[in-house]
């Protein structure tokens, strides 16, 4: 899929979506072929009626299946209207009462190797990373099962891929070093929420997470969404020159994924809905 033009970031944020979403148009609402019966014609349109829906949920599901967190990107640049439509299509996330608790910080060109330079330092030296922490807890202070499991396989399978063994630390520092590096993207993206917003809000910061990855896909772009930033907050808001009512929630790397890259083969389990549902009938 290629970029689209996109039309005034606004107007598709607020109409040209909801219309085109709703198969709105010449095809779902033209005028009855000349000499066909009222039957033909209904038949007819319920046909193309299904087609568009099976044809729609056959798109939607293929964005959101084939998210993967991608760790390598290639150099190619994401045009600056199509990060601009991405966020315009993300912003349609619901919040509650519509309080849209997001702000972004998109780092390109040299302010992304800038801000990519001053975390990789600290993250290479031992005496700086004790001095950074994390502002909220993303995990629990005390793993339990299944969760444990669940982690530990998909690090253990990440660097599976990669050939690092598990008492090689040499490595596993280089990996990790890689979020700091956006995975090589063009585009990194920093999220921040005001601080006087509560649990709620940050429900919604997920959804639009989530949009972003969506639209993403949709355009042929990949993603990896990155907690690893939030230690190194301090640093981020000093390079941002964000104003202390915000707060870092995390970062996401955005581009085009290198198809050759080893660690981009990995896929991740999911436990079934059979697990995780109870239908009470
Ligand atoms: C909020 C959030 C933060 C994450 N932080 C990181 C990160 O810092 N580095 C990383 O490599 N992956 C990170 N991930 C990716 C997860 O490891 C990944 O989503 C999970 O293993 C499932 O794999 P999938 O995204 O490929 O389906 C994060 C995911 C989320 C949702």
């Amino acid at each position: 899929m290629g970029p689209m033009t996109p039309p005034a970031d606004a107007a598709l944020a607020n109409a040209s979506i909801r219309s085109s979403a709703a198969g709105a148009g010449p095809g779902a609402s033209g005028a009855p072929g000349g000499d066909k019966t009222a039957a033909q014609t209904t038949a007819a349109q319920t046909t193309a009626a299904q087609t568009t829906a099976a044809q729609m949920a056959a798109a939607v599901d293929a964005a959101i299946t084939s998210r993967h967190s991608i760790r390598a990107f290639l150099p190619t640049p994401v045009p600056r209207e199509v990060i601009e439509q991405i966020l315009a299509v993300a912003s349609r996330a619901p919040s509650g009462t519509n309080t849209q608790p997001w702000k972004v910080h998109v780092l390109t060109g040299d302010s992304r190797k800038a801000l990519s330079a001053v975390l990789c330092t600290a993250y290479d030296d031992p005496e700086q990373v004790k001095q950074h922490t994390e502002e909220y807890a993303y995990y629990p202070t005390q793993w339990v099962s299944p969760y444990i499991e669940r982690r530990r396989k998909v690090g253990w399978d990440l660097y599976g891929l990669l050939g690092i063994a598990k008492a090689d630390k040499g490595r596993m520092h280089v990996q990790h070093r890689r979020n700091y590096e956006f995975f090589g993207a063009p585009v990194g993206l920093i999220f921040t929420i005001d601080r006087i917003l509560q649990q709620g809000s940050w429900l919604d910061y997920g959804m639009f997470l989530q949009s972003i990855m969506i639209a993403a896909r949709a355009r042929g772009l990949d993603t990896c969404p990155q907690a690893a930033f939030t230690p190194f907050h301090r640093l981020i808001e000093r390079h941002l020159n964000l104003p202390a009512e915000e707060m870092v929630v995390c970062g996401m790397s955005l581009g085009h994924a290198d198809p050759t890259a080893v660690e981009n083969s990995l896929v991740t389990e999911r436990v079934p809905p059979s697990t995780f549902a109870q239908f009470h009938e």
